[in-house]
């Protein structure tokens, strides 16, 4: 999730866009640049890899002219490793006279590429960005006009993208699309700014403009013009940033952790994107490096991870074993390599990990790949140790996670998983195309069922905060329910420092219904009645069974499931779906019960005591 800033007026725009990127800091990021154009005419750019401070210490070095108008940019790689020459902004034209800056992904950039190859333009970066920075250029170099210039490449554009663009041979002016990702406008006196989200200028203003999908900005220091991508005027509505600077750190939210789950709808829609096409079938170019005749002559899969990242793994395995008829276990990195596992050419390691850095699973995939597997990685962090190893990697595109506790890194692993056993299952021909058509357009819509279930949350906030002085929480699920019931637990421990334990509900008969006592609360998640097998009437006994025994239980189940409010105390809705994903919804409340009855505990969410965000030692 980039920063992006840019400035038009009077001030140093230096300062007010280093000052800028420095309250995007929050959104996470591994480079980062600024452009500027002088008042004696020229563009001047400077870009480093790493943290701000780098950028700093190069301006500081390599003196830039004053200046008041620029754009600056953190980077999130995507396409290409976190380097200088990958950081934005990108150049573009043959005098390197257009400066463009990207949050996004531009999906259809190879063959825009390949056009420009064609031309014999020479490219400086592995960036998908650098393409359209070629192509502005390119235009207006043509017509003269840079606003028309701008929009004919931006309506080629195909994926997620908010641009920016300057040129010195236009010094007054800011260019900015707007597709699939966020772009505000802030409004000052003599000045305007753009920014990737208000963090970026509220200390200068609090007037804002959101802008629309698929707009235009055409921003100078006097005036701010917003169009459509097909050029008709937009009639923008202005509003007041209702929080102060000292709030953007975390982008307005109470922590990031809050900011990331609510991230969730853009985290799965982003893993998503480019990968499933229109006739619902899943592309998955990125894992080429598996050939289909190795993924027809698989034998199993052995999925590797820790913690949260596990559950990921066990969800992947039901979708996989359902589908593509291959057999999968799920290990933990730091017990598989010690048991002295039976590897062969035909076993695909599956490593999921959203740092790509936790030393137990990079043990677990070097021992594994030493005893002839390949190894298929699932990360979320562009350019990390694992991808880096591994025979193949499918990015998981949630941004950074900068909370401890993972929450949209786990729904886009989820979503990665589900895309491979699609994928698997296509390659094996082992569900009929139809089915595979079906699936795929159902995980389409997924991103607009979270963001429903992130609508509905007031009644699982108010329990959490209910429940702050509880002393255990137990959590029951059957099939793909079960390992959604032990991340609801590992996020209880992990924030609230309280004994949590998930379980299997099948299990509770054989041991854990004695935890069961009078007030006790359980956390049951409720299978879909629509299916045809459906478990939904077994786990209906379940709540009977700890009911009788005093458990106070909240069910987390599906719109319309009547039956289940007769047995339990509270009932979170979640939209439907096909119960295979029902996860990426059902899981959702688990982590905002987690967050409110840690927060009504008066602790930190975000940096819970004893843990680290990526685990670099085993
Ligand atoms: C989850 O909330 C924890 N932060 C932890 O279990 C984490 O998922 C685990 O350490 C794996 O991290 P990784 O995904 O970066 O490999």
């Amino acid at each position: 999730m980039c920063g992006i800033v840019g400035y038009v007026g009077p001030k140093s725009t230096v300062d007010v866009l280093i000052g800028g990127l420095r309250r995007l800091e929050y959104r996470g990021y591994d480079s980062a640049g600024v452009s500027i154009i002088s008042p004696l005419g020229g563009l001047e750019t400077r870009k480093k890899a790493g943290k701000l401070a780098n950028l700093e210490a190069s301006i500081t070095e390599h003196q830039l002219p004053i200046s008041h108008i620029g754009i600056g940019h953190t980077r999130w790689a995507t396409h290409g490793a976190p380097t200088d020459g990958n950081a934005h902004p990108h150049l573009g034209g043959e005098h390197q006279k257009l400066s463009l800056i990207h949050n996004g992904i531009i999906e259809n950039f190879a063959e825009l590429k390949a056009e420009l190859v064609a031309y014999g333009t020479k490219f400086a970066s592995e960036t998908d960005s650098e393409v359209a920075a070629h192509l502005i250029a390119r235009e207006f170099d043509a017509s003269g006009d840079l606003p028309t210039a701008f929009a004919t490449v931006v309506n080629r554009l195909h994926g997620a993208f908010t641009i920016l663009v300057i040129h010195e041979d236009q010094p007054d002016v800011v260019l900015a699309a707007r597709r699939n990702a966020p772009l505000v406008i802030g409004l000052g006196d003599g000045e305007n700014f753009l920014g990737s989200d208000v963090a970026a200028f509220v200390e200068h203003t609090k007037r804002a403009i959101s802008v629309g999908q698929d707009e235009i900005v055409i921003l100078r220091a006097d005036s701010v013009e917003v169009r459509t991508f097909d050029g008709k005027p937009v009639v923008s509505e202005e509003f007041t940033v209702d929080w102060d600077a000292s709030a953007a750190s975390k982008g307005g939210w109470s922590s990031f952790m809050a900011k990331e789950i609510a991230d969730q709808p853009q985290a799965v829609a982003d893993t998503l994107m480019g990968r499933i096409d229109s006739d619902g079938l899943v592309t998955l170019e990125e894992i080429d490096g598996l050939d289909e005749a190795a993924i027809r002559s698989l034998e199993r899969i052995i999925i590797v991870a820790c913690g949260t990242a596990s559950y990921a793994g066990d969800i992947a395995k039901y979708a996989i074993e359902k589908w593509a008829r291959v057999p999968v276990q799920v290990e933990l990195s730091h017990e598989f390599r010690y048991r002295d596992p039976i590897l062969t050419r035909n076993t695909l390691i599956v490593a999921i990990s959203q740092s790509g850095e936790t030393m137990d699973t990079l043990m677990a995939t070097r021992f594994a790949k030493d005893k002839g597997a390949r190894v298929l990685a699932i990360c979320n962090t562009q350019g990390a140790t694992l991808a880096r190893e591994s025979d193949a990697v499918i990015y998981t595109h949630a941004g950074p996670e900068v909370a401890v506790a993972s929450t949209k890194a786990l729904t886009a692993q989820m979503t990665a998983g589900y895309l491979l056993a699609l994928f698997l299952a296509q390659v094996r021909q082992t569900l009929p195309a139809i089915q595979l058509s079906a699936f795929g357009k159902e995980l389409l819509k997924m991103p607009a069922r979270v963001t429903r279930v992130l609508d509905n949350l007031d009644d699982v906030r108010a329990l959490g905060r209910e429940m702050s002085n509880a002393k255990s929480v137990l959590f029951l699920g059957r099939n793909v329910g079960f390992p959604v019931a032990m991340e609801g637990a590992l996020k209880l421990k992990e924030l609230a420092y309280i004994h949590a334990e998930g379980f299997a509900a099948g299990e509770l008969k054989h041991g854990p219904i004695a935890l069961i006592e009078e007030g006790q609360p359980v956390i049951v998640l409720v299978p879909s009645p629509r299916d045809a097998e459906t478990l939904q009437p077994k786990v209906i006994s379940n709540i009977q069974e700890i009911r009788a025994r005093g458990a106070k239980v909240i069910a987390i189940a599906e719109e319309g499931d009547t039956a289940v409010s007769d047995y339990a105390e509270h009932v979170i809705y979640i939209p439907q779906s096909a119960s295979m994903f029902a996860p990426i919804l059902s899981v959702i409340p688990l982590q905002v019960f987690a967050l409110e009855l840690s927060t009504a505990k008066g602790l930190d969410v975000d940096q819970p005591r004893n843990l680290a965000k990526s685990v670099t030692v085993e």
